[in-house]
């Protein structure tokens, strides 16, 4: 039995990306924002001001008592389990369950009222962070409350969901997993904890570890793709990104992997859906990630919405307390997702609200999120007997513990004073830019790009040609459109002297639903609408047409699930409308999942995927368009040919009938498989040589055969040709390095046949190597080029 230790292949990555450096150095160009220079009135400064020092005094108070009179929970030099035991013990049983109960913050009215009084009364102990202000003022009156007034004086823990940056706010996961490069990941994450500590969030509901296999599932753009491996190493960076060595420190967070597990595998991509996951794909598929997210020490889980074979994710006794804890021996606490816990009531699982707390809480679930089924039945169940009061003090004892190691008894309030000025620093900001351009894939070119910057005049046309608040993505934190530089202001900027029309052409979404067929989510359309035909206007007066098309950042995410994957509204109208001018045709694509692009690439001569870009999306697709950047994207989700084909993924089995067609009127192939990415120059990949040794090695020489300086992504794949445990998939990625070559140059990539490499997950979650016979790819993409057969 071996132990598995990807996570050691994430400083390979790293080292590699370090190596390699980066050619957006140069052209980083820093922006300032209109934020900076906003100076605080003086009278909120001085209110943040007395209210920090009145804590402060609270604390320091405290902290001069002599030790005798400090209760020990109190002192920060003693271990964190002395700590813990020491307040529990001094804990009575409801507040204990307060502990375990967690709500969401909102403004005003009777509700927050509510709060104020179930936070005095020691009864909640953490919040979802939604009072819609960025400022940490509204948060730290909470949080005054909880220190101040509630008998022990715990700190709240407040969580939000920073997904892809906070006010800076950076490419969806799905598009940073296209760069295939943890370490970029890892620093955005620096600087989304950044951001979020000095907002008032502690805690940060992410990296998602969800693994990506079916594009109508709105939630594959919060996801690092369909591949386990490649997965693990985004979330392991995430990870440490967040949360540094220190959880204390005023710029880090508390992690939460999510969603505990297989929440992705909804069938038919509806979200909320059940999942049929059996225990061999379970392991080898859905739970690397999280195994790798608990290595790397992340600090607490979120249980998912699916019901896998029927058990619902919270009440999964097995996945959460054997796995998680006796296998993993993860220490954290675990949350549920938002009424995740009363949700087993609906799905027909639990009879009541008592039923489902109490198999919830046995099962491992710490904390219920949002509903109140813990806090409105626990504690009679446990006068009653009928739940160990032990179990209760175990899950206390995890969230006690987080709150200790985050330093919140010590430090509970954010620095309101401070917060503006850690919003949107240039290092972030550059870092958008360069996190755009190095998430984008270029699928088809025919010559057109990079284009000259002396072009007389081009016109950018589509809904999302102008549009800042549809570049924002899916969880847009804090963000604002004002930050966002649009692709018309991107090419503006890049080549100044260059006539650029801007015509949107048609709405995103057309026409309005108006039959209940169609659930429209809001989108905001800050373009003004023009027409098809003014867009035809303008394409016959320029040299060259680019189309930024796509679909709203609301049909991404939660409860976005799509049926058809299609352009949305009339925007293949507009397309085909402008390719009748006969004029060159770019589309720049912004989805926040695989489309389904047949009759886009039919009118289109070069096509580029930016996803939905965040912040700096104009600057970043401008400097690949005209070339100060080449393309280095790979995609990380197949793109079907067509909806009928999903759920479709690279590392699918092969079946006992390889190459029998899967479809009378379809190929089950993909249109671009896992891997796939173009650039502005060409490579050609040798054949795979292996070498004996211990561990044997694979190598390929890869050399640029077109004319530019170009970057290659060097992927290496295998099958496990027969396996006793059950068959495995026909490729697996299990490494890749990035290679920069001039034009002409070859270079020998060589990967270790290490046991890492090679082995799976048994049904009992053990790493197992078999001996026998491996298919071994070095190829530049999934699904191509001609493996070596190595003996193991
Ligand atoms: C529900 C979502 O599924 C989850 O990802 C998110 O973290 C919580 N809501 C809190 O907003």
């Amino acid at each position: 039995m071996k132990t598995l230790r990807w996570w050691t292949l994430l400083r390979e990555a790293e080292d590699i990306r370090k190596s390699i450096g980066r050619q957006q150095q140069s052209s980083r160009r820093p922006r300032r924002s209109m934020e900076w220079s906003l100076p605080q009135s003086f009278t909120e400064r001085r209110r943040s001001l007395l209210s920090e020092a009145v804590v402060y005094g609270i604390v320091l108070a405290l902290s001069s008592l002599s030790a005798h009179e400090l209760p020990l929970y109190r002192d920060s030099a003693r271990p964190i389990a002395e700590r813990t035991d020491d307040l529990l013990a001094r804990m009575t049983l409801a507040e204990k369950i307060g502990q375990l109960t967690q709500g969401v913050a909102r403004p005003g009215g009777s509700e927050m009222t509510a709060s104020i009084e179930l936070i005095r009364s020691g009864r909640v102990g953490s919040y979802i962070l939604e009072l819609g202000l960025d400022d940490p003022t509204a948060r730290n009156k909470l949080q005054e409350v909880a220190i101040k007034e509630s008998r022990l004086g715990i700190p709240l823990i407040f969580g939000f969901d920073t997904i892809h940056g906070l006010r800076t706010v950076f490419p969806i996961p799905l598009a940073i997993s296209c760069a295939w490069d943890p370490g970029l990941f890892q620093e955005l994450q620096v600087i989304a904890a950044r951001e979020s500590r000095a907002a008032g969030i502690d805690w940060v509901f992410g990296p998602l570890c969800d693994l990506a296999r079916d594009p109508r599932w709105g939630r594959v753009a919060e996801t690092f793709g369909e591949d386990p491996y490649l997965a693990s190493l985004y979330v392991t960076a995430g990870v440490r990104g967040l949360q540094g060595e220190d959880l204390s420190q005023p710029d880090r967070v508390a992690a939460c992997l999510k969603h505990f597990v297989g929440y992705s595998a909804a069938i038919g991509g509806r979200d909320y859906n059940h999942t049929e996951i059996p225990v061999l794909a379970m392991r080898n598929f859905f739970l690397p990630a999280f195994y790798a997210g608990v290595r790397a020490g992340a600090a607490t889980i979120m249980t998912a919405f699916n019901a896998n074979d029927g058990i619902p994710s919270s009440t999964n006794r097995y996945l959460l307390t054997q796995v998680l804890r006796t296998e993993w021996k993860f220490s954290g606490f675990v949350v549920s997702d938002w009424e995740a816990v009363a949700e087993t009531i609906p799905w027909g699982f639990a009879a009541d609200e008592g039923s489902a707390a109490q198999t919830a809480l046995e099962a491992g679930t710490d904390m219920e999120m949002v509903s109140a089924t813990y806090r409105d039945t626990l504690a009679n169940q446990v006068s009653a007997g009928r739940i160990s009061q032990m179990i209760v003090d175990q899950s206390v004892r995890r969230v006690l513990a987080t709150k200790f190691k985050l330093g919140l008894f010590e430090r509970p309030l954010a620095e309101a004073s401070a917060f503006r000025s850690v919003m949107l620093q240039t290092d972030a900001v550059n870092l958008a830019r360069t996190a755009a351009s190095r998430s984008c894939v270029l699928l088809k070119n025919d010559g057109l790009l990079p284009l000259a910057k002396s072009l007389k005049r081009i016109a950018v046309l589509g809904p999302l040609a102008d549009d800042r608040d549809e570049m924002l993505g899916s969880w847009s934190g804090h963000g604002r459109a004002t930050d966002v530089v649009t692709l018309a202001e991107g090419i503006r900027t890049k080549v100044p002297e260059t006539e650029v029309e801007v015509v949107s052409g048609c709405p995103l979404l057309e026409p309005p639903p108006t039959d209940g067929e169609v659930l429209v989510a809001e989108t905001a359309m800050t373009t003004p609408i023009s027409t098809i035909d003014d867009a035809v206007r303008a394409a016959s007066a320029v040299d060259v047409c680019i189309l930024a098309l796509g679909e709203p950042r609301a049909w991404s995410g939660e409860n976005s699930s799509r049926a058809h994957l299609g352009l949305t509204g009339r925007q293949q109208d507009l397309l085909e409308a402008v390719a009748k001018t006969g004029k060159p045709i770019i589309v720049v694509l912004f989805c926040g999942r695989p489309l389904q692009l047949r009759a886009v690439l039919d009118q289109a001569d070069a096509l580029l995927v930016a996803w939905h870009p965040g912040i700096q999306a104009g600057n970043a697709i401008a400097d690949l368009l005209f070339g100060d950047l080449a393309p280095a994207g790979r995609l990380t989700m197949s793109f079907p040919l067509d909806v009928g084909q999903l759920p479709l993924y690279y590392n699918r089995y092969r079946t006992g009938k390889p190459g029998v067609t899967n479809y009378r009127d379809l190929t089950g192939d993909p249109l671009f498989p896992f891997g796939f990415g173009l650039t502005y120059t060409s490579f050609a990949f040798g054949p795979v040589e292996l070498s004996s040794g211990k561990p044997a090695s694979a190598s390929a020489l890869v050399t640029n055969t077109g004319t530019r300086d170009g970057e290659e992504v060097v992927q290496l794949y295998i099958r496990d040709t027969a396996c006793s445990e059950g068959a495995r998939p026909q490729q697996e990625l299990r490494g890749f390095q990035r290679v920069t070559l001039r034009p002409g140059e070859s270079r020998s990539v060589r990967f270790e046949l290490t046991d890492e490499v090679l082995g799976f997950f048994s049904r009992d979650g053990d790493w197992r190597v078999e001996p026998g016979s491996f298919q071994i790819w070095i190829a530049p993409r999934a699904e191509t080029g001609n493996p070596a057969n190595y003996e193991h």
